[in-house]
């Protein structure tokens, strides 16, 4: 049957919390987002196990078995071409992707990272939020661009840190958040509301602010 959703090949190396958010919200009639396939890098990812779960097309590409980073980002394009998706999805995807990749589908790739961006890019960012006594704490998501985990952002939830918080907690509190605003930023661009233009991003045709949507749960 034809559809007329908006086709995401999601991208991811590890348990996939993200990916099985991301299945969950499309599952919803009105969705529209359709998840055509997830690929990792890494044969033994949960996240291929949820995707099977639901009947959803897998691929594995080992980064290990190619002669350096532009060659597995070739391979990866051409994986992800065969599915013809609008969106590409890095949901806990450990790889630093190329210019020529982040080029390729410059405006229809997005990321979500576990710190309040532009704060923390990079690992270890609720160790990192600790250390430095901040009072809030939270994740992003952002469209792809060659800056790592810079470029712009689209939404933003916010949590307060608590004084006995440890490492484990927080993650646990801002993962929780990231199931909501991945799949929130996700079903935007696929209904055709969020869109990056020539400064940044944009929701319904109008500039979000330099933090991208804000969201206090
Ligand atoms: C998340 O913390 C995300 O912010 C980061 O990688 C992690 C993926 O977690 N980019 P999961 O595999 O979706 O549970």
């Amino acid at each position: 049957m034809p559809t007329t959703k908006c086709d995401v090949v999601v991208l991811l190396s590890g348990s996939g919390s993200n990916l099985q958010a991301l299945i969950d919200s499309a599952r919803a009639g009105d969705s529209p987002v359709r998840i055509r396939a997830v690929i990792s890098n890494r044969a033994d990812a949960y996240g291929l196990q949820r995707a099977r779960d639901a009947g959803i097309d897998t691929a594995v590409l080992d980064h290990k078995a190619f002669d350096g980073r532009e060659a597995f980002d070739q391979a990866l394009i051409e994986r992800i071409d065969a599915f013809s998706p609008q969106l590409v999805v890095l949901a806990g995807f450990m790889r630093i992707l190329s210019a020529d990749f982040v080029r390729h589908y410059a405006g229809r790739l997005l990321n979500i990272h576990p710190s309040l961006l532009p704060k923390y890019k990079g690992l270890h960012t609720h160790q990192r939020a600790l250390e430095a006594g901040d009072a809030e704490h939270g994740c992003s998501v952002h469209f792809v661009t060659e800056e790592l985990d810079g470029g712009p952002l689209v939404v933003q939830a916010i949590i307060p840190v608590a004084p006995d918080d440890t490492p484990e907690t927080l993650a646990q509190r801002v993962h929780s958040q990231e199931h909501q605003i991945y799949p929130l930023a996700v079903s935007w661009f696929a209904a055709g509301r969020l869109r990056l233009g020539e400064s940044g991003a944009l929701l319904d045709g109008q500039p979000l602010a330099a933090s991208g949507h804000l969201i206090r749960p």
